[in-house]
């Protein structure tokens, strides 16, 4: 059963299942396309569906082009789970949020697994690459398998290989990204090598499943606990009157043993605000509190506040209050280039400012209509940058500095601007550093 797998997954004869057409999931049926698989993309979203047919993009970063070329080559895309029979590979790429306690949401690859359960056959690998914590793929995903008949090991494999995707990184694609791989045995983990080997560069294996799970969250851990700190630093240097940013810049022409990271609004994005608290949750199991972790969202979701401290300050000293004052918010993305507002602090910040009688607009050339989200909802459509424009509010603020942005522009007719980013480096009066 393990070698005619790998002899198809190494020969590209092998049906590629991926699930959850996201961020994740699309590029990654792209790539296995590109390279020659047939690919079959299952999403409970029938939109994607329509998107895929009608060879139109609905991710910003990836073009038309990327998806009619994987159309062309075969690719399809379908909400119908029974077709996942016919593929050999399941690749579970679906979402991992937090609940509204703050504790790890598995309904998604549940869900997805158990709607892929009537389906499942011999000779098929299952790869989980959704964020979560050390012990889901054993604990979840195996005995739902083996519920089935299929004995995990011979008739069917059961890898965990996280994502690694940096949307918008020019930089890194796909397949240039290390790979790590973790199997629920040694023959799982050899299929899983054959299934990643031929559309990603590097392959890393590790010995299990759990420590695959863990490297990811200390990827995570790492990068949220690291902002946390700059974050900090950001404050006390604000207050002793240094310019954190030419500060880290210093630190990092050291070539050894630093590595720089960059204040901001607050933590954005899918994974740095959430997956640490999947660790944290999972930790508590074992009687452990990860001090770290909590100390670190606790700086970064503070920040949001800091930069409204930093617009009411600065409205004071033009004699106005934060109440009844226009505030226009540039970029609502959680980060720059990118078209995905996730756990945005932009949007912490409009909320915070609206709740304080301000008018609240944004401007942010990757999303012209602000979209449906669980916990705000604001009509409001992106405003045009013009000097005209710009001149009618009382202070803007740089939440997000999208590349698209002309600074100058925006510096030369706002009333005031508060830089959460670091953009202006020279002093100047208009110019207040959040
Ligand atoms: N976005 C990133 O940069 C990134 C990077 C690394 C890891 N991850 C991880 O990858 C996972 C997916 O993230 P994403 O950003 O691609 O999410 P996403 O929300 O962009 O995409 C998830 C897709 O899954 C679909 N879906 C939801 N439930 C489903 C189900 N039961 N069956 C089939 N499809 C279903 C959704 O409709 C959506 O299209 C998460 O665990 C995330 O933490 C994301």
């Amino acid at each position: 059963m393990k070698e005619q797998l790998i002899d198809k997954l190494n020969n590209g004869s092998a049906v590629i299942g991926i699930i959850g057409l996201g961020y994740v999931g699309l590029p990654l049926a792209i790539r296995y396309a590109e390279v020659g698989y047939k690919v079959i993309g299952f999403d409970i979203d029938a939109s994607k569906q329509t998107h895929i047919e009608a060879g139109k993009t609905y991710i910003k970063h990836i073009p038309d082009a990327a998806i009619q070329q994987a159309v062309a080559k075969g690719f399809e895309a379908t909400t119908d789970f029974s077709q996942a029979a016919k593929a050999d590979a399941l690749i579970l790429c679906v979402p991992t949020p937090l609940d509204n306690h703050r504790e790890p949401d598995l309904s998604f690859i549940i869900d997805t697994t158990e709607a892929l359960m009537p389906y499942m056959r011999k000779g098929q690998v299952v790869s989980l690459e959704s964020t979560t914590y050390p012990g889901t793929t054993e604990e979840e995903l195996l005995p739902r398998i083996e519920s089935t008949g299929l004995k995990v090991g011979e008739d069917a494999f059961l890898v965990y290989s996280p994502e690694r995707e940096d949307p918008g990184n020019p930089d890194f694609t796909t397949n240039t990204i290390p790979k790590i791989c973790g199997g629920v045995t040694q023959d799982c983990l050899e299929v899983g090598l054959a299934l990643y080997g031929r559309v990603i560069d590097t392959v890393v294996p590790v010995s299990s499943t759990k420590v695959a799970e863990m490297t990811k969250l200390l990827e995570n851990i790492h990068r949220a606990v690291n902002i946390g700190l700059v974050n900090e630093m950001k404050v006390v240097a604000d207050k002793m009157g240094i310019d954190i940013f030419e500060v880290i810049d210093a630190a990092a022409t050291k070539p050894f043993g630093f590595v720089p990271y960059y204040p901001g609004p607050g933590l954005g994005g899918h994974c740095i605000p959430i997956d640490p608290f999947y660790l944290t949750w999972k930790a508590r199991e074992y009687g452990i509190n990860t001090r770290f972790i909590e100390l670190a969202g606790e700086v970064n979701s503070n920040m949001p506040d800091y930069v409204i401290g930093k617009v009411s300050a600065g409205l004071n000293t033009h004699k106005k209050s934060i109440n009844g004052s226009r505030i226009l918010v540039l970029g609502i993305a959680y980060k720059k280039n990118v078209d995905d507002m996730r756990e945005s602090p932009s949007v912490e910040i409009m909320s915070l400012l609206q709740k304080q009688g301000a008018h609240v607009a944004y401007s942010d050339p990757y999303l012209p209509t602000f979209p449906k989200m669980r916990r705000y909802s604001f009509d409001l459509q992106s405003e045009d940058l013009t000097a005209e424009n710009l001149a009618t509010y009382d202070c803007v603020i740089i939440a997000t500095n999208h590349d698209d942005f002309d600074y100058e522009l925006i510096k030369k007719n706002s009333q005031l601007v508060i830089d959460t980013r670091g953009v202006y480096r020279k002093p100047d009066k208009k110019v207040i550093k959040a």
